[in-house]
C-alpha cells in the first residue's frame, strides 16, 4: 500500500470561504489524479486541510514570541511532512493576504525544499489573476518549493455557469491537479519531521549555549 500525503493550506477569511471551496476541489482532483497514476499499486491518499483562519491568533503569537501552540505545530508538521502541497490564498491588494504570509513565515527553514506545490487563489476580479505569477510564485521559488506550471485563479464569474464559467475552471483544476499528481508520483514518499533527528549535544546544553 502506497500512502501519499497531501497538505492543503487555505487562507480564506470568509465563512463560507471561496478559497476553501477551491481548495477542496483541488484536493479532490489531485487525489483522483494520483489514484489514476498508481493503477498497479494500492494507494491511500491522506488529505490534511489547514484552515489558516483557525490559527490566526496563534500565528501572530508565534511570530511575536516564538512560541508555537500544539495545534499550530500539527499544521506546520503536516505541511513539512506532506508529499504534495496545495495552497490557496485570497488576493488582497493585488497580492497574497497577510494570513497566508504569516503561516509561511512560521514554517521552519527548508520545510518546503523541493516540495511539489500547486498554487491557487481566489479574488474579487479576474483582472488580478496574475497576482499568482507576480506574487505567489516568486514567494514559493524563494522557499524552494516546486510550483507546478498551472496556477489556478477563481474570480466570482468562474463559479457561475456559462461559456467561460465552471467548465473553464474545472479544466484548469484538472490540469493543475494532473501536474501536481505527476510530480508527487515521481517523488519518494516524504518522511515525517523527526523532532529528535538533530539533537543539541549534551555538552552544549550543560554550557547553557
Ligand atoms: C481587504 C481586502 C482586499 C481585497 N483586495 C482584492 C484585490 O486586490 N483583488 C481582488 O481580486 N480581490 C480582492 N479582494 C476580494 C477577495 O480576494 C475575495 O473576496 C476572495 O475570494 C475572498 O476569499 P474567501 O471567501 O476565501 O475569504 C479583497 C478583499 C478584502 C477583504
Amino acid at each position: 500500500m502506497t500512502i501519499r500525503k497531501l497538505a492543503v493550506v487555505t487562507a480564506g477569511l470568509g465563512v463560507p470561504s471561496s478559497s476553501r471551496l477551491l481548495a477542496d476541489r483541488l484536493a479532490a482532483a489531485t487525489g483522483a489524479a494520483l489514484r489514476e497514476r498508481e493503477v498497479r499499486a494500492e494507494i491511500d491518499v491522506e488529505v490534511e486541510v489547514i484552515e489558516l483562519r483557525e490559527h490566526g491568533h496563534e500565528l501572530v503569537d508565534a511570530v511575536l514570541t516564538g512560541f508555537v501552540t500544539p495545534a499550530l505545530r500539527k499544521a506546520l508538521d503536516a505541511v513539512a511532512g506532506a508529499d504534495g502541497l496545495i495552497t490557496v490564498t485570497p488576493i488582497f491588494s493585488a497580492s497574497y493576504n497577510g494570513l497566508f504570509k504569516l503561516f509561511l513565515d512560521a514554517l521552519e527553514e527548508g520545510a518546503l525544499d523541493g516540495k511539489p506545490t500547486l498554487i491557487a487563489a481566489t479574488g474579487g476580479t479576474g483582472r488580478h489573476s496574475l497576482a499568482l505569477e507576480h506574487a505567489v510564485r516568486p514567494l514559493m521559488a524563494y522557499l524552494h518549493a516546486v510550483a507546478v506550471p498551472t496556477a489556478v485563479f477563481a474570480a466570482p464569474e468562474d463559479w457561475a455557469g456559462g461559456a467561460t464559467g465552471v467548465p473553464a475552471l474545472d479544466r484548469r483544476i484538472a490540469r493543475a491537479a494532473g501536474e501536481l499528481a505527476d510530480l508527487v508520483a515521481q517523488s519518494p514518499a516524504a518522511a515525517a519531521p523527526d523532532p529528535f533527528a538533530d539533537p543539541v549535544p549534551f555538552e552544549q546544553l550543560l554550557r547553557g549555549d
